[in-house]
Order: structure tokens, then C-alpha cells, then sequence
């Protein structure tokens, strides 16, 4: 089969497509072929070895010290299920599915994938570029906003980067969840942005949110740009400073927070699962939830993939089509 690999760290030329063994699938896996993945803002930090300082060695040892470890990157993916080990009890060969593997391998034309693995049925009225493009950011801006940032109805959140793949679905489940958005992004996707619900957008190149007398219950920067300092008086009493983006000064800052003062910063990451994406999927199917494709590409194109995602300004999200 076909798959996008990498054999060493670096720009986005150092994938190429080239033909590698279809998987086989072991006790309780399915086999997917796949329709569609995205090159995710996390694929382009493993590539390109971009790790917040303070987590670059304990990345090395988990995704490989001189060369990775994991030669096809790739984490969502959307597709039909080809073959099931007789132990699944969830699919059956031609269910339409989508998901997040956090494994990765999805930069491929098949993946075999635990059928426990964050992967359901996928929606019927959005397609399969639509379904890939949806689960990277969604999962994780569910995790922050829900878990990490304790979202109640009626509170004022600020999204920082929210026209990324982050930001897009972290507008929309802030809105869900009742609370009165600003989306901060650039002129040219202030449009977009309003259009998935918020009530107030800024522009980070002409106007610096901290300096127009607002405040937030929660402040989610999903672009690694905001310092505490920075934005500490923007919060309100028990706000919450949420960084997608954190190296280890942010975690310092987040364990003195914990202990001192009543605002605080709070970092993590998002690990993938079925029980969220379910309820992503609930949110697609009602109409609450809206993919955001930025641009899509063929596999033969994914190099092109990785520059845009590496731009840092990508819509939505880098979709990969494989059908
Ligand atoms: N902690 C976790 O578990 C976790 C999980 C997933 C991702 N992440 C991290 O989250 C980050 C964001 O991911 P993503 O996929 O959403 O990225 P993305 O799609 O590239 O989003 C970029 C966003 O940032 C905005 N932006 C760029 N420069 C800005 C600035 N100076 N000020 C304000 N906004 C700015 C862009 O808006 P314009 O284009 O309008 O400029 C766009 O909205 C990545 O660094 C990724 O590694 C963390």
C-alpha cells in the first residue's frame, strides 16, 4: 500500500510517498481502508522536531532519539472498514468510520486500529473530508474547554488562534456549552469565525485584547502566544488561563498558580477517546458542530500539506484524500 513516510526529522520534503507492507490485522483490530487524514498541527511538530523546551529529550525517547521511531505519521483519518478480527464486536466490514488513532500510522492508505480506539460510525451528513477534518481539533479543544477549563454556561471565554483547527471547533463547543465567545484570529478570518457563532471577534494584528478592558472566565490560547503576565488582567476572579501550547516555564507557572492567587494557568494534553468522539459525532449529526476544511490535497501532495500546516495560519484543518 501506499503510505506518506518519514525517515528522519525535518522540513516538510523529508516525507515521501512510497509503497510499505498493508497491515494485518491482530486480536480485536480493525482494518481501515482510509478516505481521508489530515496533517495535523501535531504531525508537523513530530517532523519537524518542534517540541516546547523542556520536553525535547523525553520526546526523543518516545518517538525515537536519532530517527522516529513511527516512519508514517498521521493520527485522524476517516474511511471504510475493510476487515475485522473475529473478537470485534463493534463493526462490521463496510461500516463508514472515522477517528483519531493516537498511535498514528493514518498517512496511509489502510490502518489496523484496537476497535477500543477512539473510532465510530461516521456521521451520515458530512462527508469523509469533512469527517477527518474534525477530530484532531475537536477532541482536544472538548478536553481543554470541558475538563481542563471547567466551562459553565454563561461565562465570557476568549479563543486565541480561533480560526486553526483548535479554534474552530473550540468556537463552537464554547458556544454549546453556553458561553459568550470572542475569537481572536486574523482580518481575514474574522468572517469565518463570527459565522461559527461568536459574538465578538477581535484582530490580533491591529488590536491586543488585553488592552480593551474585557474579561473572561476563561482565556484558551491554542497558539502558545500568551504569556500569564501578559493576560493575568483580562482574567476574571477564578479565571482560567488554558494552554494548548505549554513548555516547562508554563507548567512551572501553572503548579505556582495552583498554589497562589485565584487565577489560574492550566496545560495538558489531550489524549483521544471513544467516549468524546462520540460526542463529537452526536454534535455533527445535530448540526451543532461544523467541519472546517482549510484546504484538501491528494497523498501524492502531502509535502504541500505540511507547508501549510507549517505556515502556522492554516484554516481549519489540512485535509489528506486518499480515494
Ligand atoms: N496540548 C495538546 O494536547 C494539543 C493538542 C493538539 C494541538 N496542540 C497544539 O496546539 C497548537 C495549535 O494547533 P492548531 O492545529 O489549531 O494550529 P493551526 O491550525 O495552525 O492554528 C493557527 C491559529 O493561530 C492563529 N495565529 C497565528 N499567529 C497568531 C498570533 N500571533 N496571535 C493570535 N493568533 C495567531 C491563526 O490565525 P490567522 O491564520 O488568522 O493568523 C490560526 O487561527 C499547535 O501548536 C499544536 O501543537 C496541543
Amino acid at each position: 500500500m501506499k503510505a506518506a513516510v518519514f525517515t528522519k526529522y525535518g522540513p516538510p520534503e523529508v516525507v515521501q510517498i512510497k509503497e510499505v507492507d498493508k497491515p494485518t490485522i491482530k486480536e480485536n483490530q480493525v482494518l481501515v481502508r482510509v478516505s481521508a487524514t489530515a496533517v495535523t498541527s501535531g504531525d508537523a511538530r513530530i517532523r519537524g522536531f518542534n517540541i516546547p523546551l523542556g520536553f525535547r529529550t523525553l520526546s526523543r525517547l518516545i518517538f525515537g532519539i536519532t530517527k522516529p521511531r513511527k516512519q508514517v505519521l498521521g493520527v485522524v483519518f476517516s474511511g471504510i472498514v475493510e476487515a475485522i478480527d473475529e473478537r470485534v464486536t463493534q463493526f462490521k466490514v463496510g461500516d463508514a468510520v472515522f477517528g483519531a488513532n493516537n498511535n498514528f500510522g493514518t498517512h496511509a492508505e489502510y490502518i489496523a486500529i484496537l476497535e477500543r480506539e477512539s473510532m465510530v460510525l461516521k456521521p451520515s451528513n458530512i462527508d469523509y473530508t469533512q469527517a477527518a477534518a474534525v477530530p484532531f481539533g475537536a477532541l482536544t479543544s472538548l478536553k481543554f474547554l470541558r475538563d481542563f477549563g471547567k466551562i459553565k454556561s454563561g461565562q465570557k471565554v476568549l479563543i486565541n488562534g480561533a480560526s486553526g483547527a483548535l479554534g474552530v471547533y473550540a468556537v463552537q463547543l464554547a458556544k454549546h456549552f453556553g458561553a459568550e465567545v470572542t475569537g481572536v484570529c486574523s482580518a481575514i478570518n474574522l468572517e469565518l469565525v463570527k459565522s461559527l457563532g461568536a459574538d465578538h471577534v477581535i484582530d490580533y494584528t491591529t488590536t491586543d485584547f488585553t488592552s480593551n478592558n474585557e474579561t473572561y472566565d476563561i482565556i484558551y490560547d491554542t497558539v502558545g502566544k500568551i504569556s500569564f503576565s501578559h493576560c493575568k488582567n483580562s482574567l476574571n476572579v477564578n479565571g482560567r488561563l488554558l494552554l494548548a501550547v505549554a513548555g516547562i516555564s508554563q507548567y512551572f507557572k501553572m503548579l505556582s498558580t495552583a498554589l497562589i492567587g485565584n487565577k489560574k494557568v492550566v496545560a495538558g494534553v489531550a489524549i483521544f477517546n471513544k467516549k468524546d468522539l462520540n460526542t463529537i459525532k452526536v454534535l455533527l449529526e445535530s448540526g451543532e458542530l461544523k467541519s472546517v476544511v482549510g484546504k484538501s490535497f491528494l497523498l501524492e501532495d502531502i509535502v504541500e500539506a505540511h507547508r501549510y500546516v507549517d505556515s502556522g495560519h492554516k484554516v481549519g484543518s489540512a485535509v489528506v484524500t486518499l480515494d
